[in-house]
């Protein structure tokens, strides 16, 4: 069913975050009434940072046979649509062993002593299937780009895939005495080819293959590829939709290339996830902003991750936040140069230096060259966290400081199995709320102070995970 503006649900003008309306009779009756017009709203920080990124999207073999296939191209769909760069990579284990099957051949494998990598030994006699599978699977994603029926959300999307040898290989060579053959390495990949296709709108696909200077074709690992090509596209994301996502487990949401050493060792991953997660960590030491695996199973899972702020999956960021640490009592001076100026102005309370250097513990701080060039507090009771003394030196200011340091204390918060975060502000309080927060209740307001709100301060209330 069409939805007109008549069967929009209005929120009040002008507050694109009004709470959820509750569902009336009529929405019960006919779910198409209960379009969440304000998800749309808020989703547009999300679309206008996404625009003109490029993503390096890897979904695994067993996703091109599901069901929820369909619903992972509308969302590239959309993500094309909405300015994002593409780059596709799929996997082709599972197609290869049914064809290597059907044609009677075995497939056969080896673990190197080195790497420890199990990989497929592509011979010779296999080569016909695995060309015969990249083939079925081009067209089986041609097709389904293709499709444009007036009622679909395909309709007049007009998607271009281009695909080529724009991947060059080597062999994986012979290794602890077994050959590989045509079993191969991503050696380069054809970037400003790639970069060409991308600024004329093209969905890029690029499958597990190879090619060497001298014509060889060899058959490589996906998740090699996908992060290959993002460090050279030097790609904003790389994105694992993966089959196995769902041993990752709904408590853990990040991981840092700082800390992820540590998350490891307390987390046991599927095999399958472990390397994607390592593969994702190199990515992220080499000029990828932010990796995610999402889980393929799940098919709201990709737009979730990418449109939401709680997201789906699991992150791996590269450290963006390694300069945000806690303070110490040498941070004291640095914190007081940069909130002087703010309290004096009545924009933050007033503390002083021995306030400060009793809260300390409570404080975290970004650094530059030495100088302190953001700080906030936040303070821990009862599940709920506060966070006060938010501030970013005047130099700095509308360079996502402050998002990257609320980002960080949202982990902090977490991790410490807090569901709310509040934040109290005479000033301020449209930043909250286009950081998800929502105005929170006089009476809560009134708890939280016990003492007096000689500021007339709001509470703003951001929901965590
Ligand atoms: C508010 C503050 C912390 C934001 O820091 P920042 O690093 O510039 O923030 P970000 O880069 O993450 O976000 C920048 C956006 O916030 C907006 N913003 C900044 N101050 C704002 C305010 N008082 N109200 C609403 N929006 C504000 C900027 O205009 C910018 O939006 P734009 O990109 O659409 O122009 C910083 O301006 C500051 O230190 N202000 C003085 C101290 C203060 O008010 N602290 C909050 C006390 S609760």
């Amino acid at each position: 069913m069409a939805i007109t503006n008549n069967d929009t649900i209005k929120t009040p003008a002008g507050d694109p975050l009004a709470p959820e309306p509750a569902m009336t009779d009529e929405t019960e009756k006919n779910p198409a009434l209960d379009f969440p017009i304000h998800w749309l709203r808020q989703t547009s920080p999300y679309i206008n940072t996404h625009r003109g990124k490029t993503f390096v999207v890897w979904f695994s073999d067993s996703l091109i046979e599901a069901d929820n296939f369909t619903t992972l191209v509308h969302d590239l769909t959309l993500l094309s649509h909405l300015g994002i760069r593409l780059v596709l990579v799929h996997g082709m284990r599972v197609q290869i062993d049914a064809e290597l099957s059907r044609r009677q051949i075995a497939s056969q494998y080896g673990t190197d002593s080195y790497s420890k990598r199990r990989m497929r030994i592509t011979t010779t006699e296999s080569l016909p299937a695995i060309t015969a599978v990249i083939g079925d699977i081009r067209c089986q994603l041609e097709s389904a780009f293709s499709t444009g029926l007036p009622n679909s959300p395909m309709s007049g999307a007009q998607i271009s895939l281009m695909s080529g040898n724009l991947i060059v290989a080597r062999p994986y060579g012979i290794r602890d005495g077994v050959d590989y053959q045509h079993t191969g390495e991503l050696r380069k990949l054809r970037v400003q080819k790639i970069r060409t296709l991308l600024n004329a709108e093209m969905v890029v696909v690029l499958p597990p293959i190879g090619y060497s200077p001298t014509g060889e074709m060899f058959n490589l690992l996906s998740e090699d590829v996908a992060m290959q090509a993002a460090i050279s596209l030097t790609a904003d994301k790389l994105i694992f939709l993966h089959s196995d996502a769902g041993s990752i487990g709904s408590n853990l949401h990040e991981i840092s290339t700082s800390d992820e050493q540590g998350k490891n060792e307390e987390q046991q991953f599927a095999d399958s996830i472990s390397s994607v997660i390592e593969r994702s960590t190199y990515a992220c030491k080499n000029g990828v902003n932010r990796c995610h695996i999402v889980d393929a199973n799940n098919p709201d899972a990709l737009l979730r991750e990418l449109f939401t702020r709680d997201g789906s999956g699991l992150l791996i960021n590269s450290g963006d936040y390694d300069n945000i640490r806690l303070a110490d009592t040498n941070s004291v001076q640095g914190i007081m140069a940069l909130i002087k100026p703010l309290m004096a102005d009545g924009t933050l309370t007033h503390r002083t230096e021995q306030d400060l250097e009793r809260q300390i513990d409570s404080f975290y701080i970004t650094e530059r060259e030495g100088s302190v060039i953001c700080c906030a507090s936040l303070q821990i009771a009862n599940n709920a966290a506060q966070l006060g003394c938010l501030a970013v030196h005047p130099d700095f200011r509308a360079s996502g400081k402050a998002s990257e340091m609320l980002d960080h204390l949202i982990k902090v918060a977490r991790q410490k199995k807090c569901t709310q975060l509040f934040g109290l502000s005479t000033r301020t309080g449209d930043w909250f709320l286009e950081h998800g927060f929502k105005e929170g209740s006089a009476e809560l307001l009134h708890q939280l102070q016990r003492a007096e709100n000689t500021r007339g301060s709001k509470l703003f209330v951001l929901e965590i995970r």
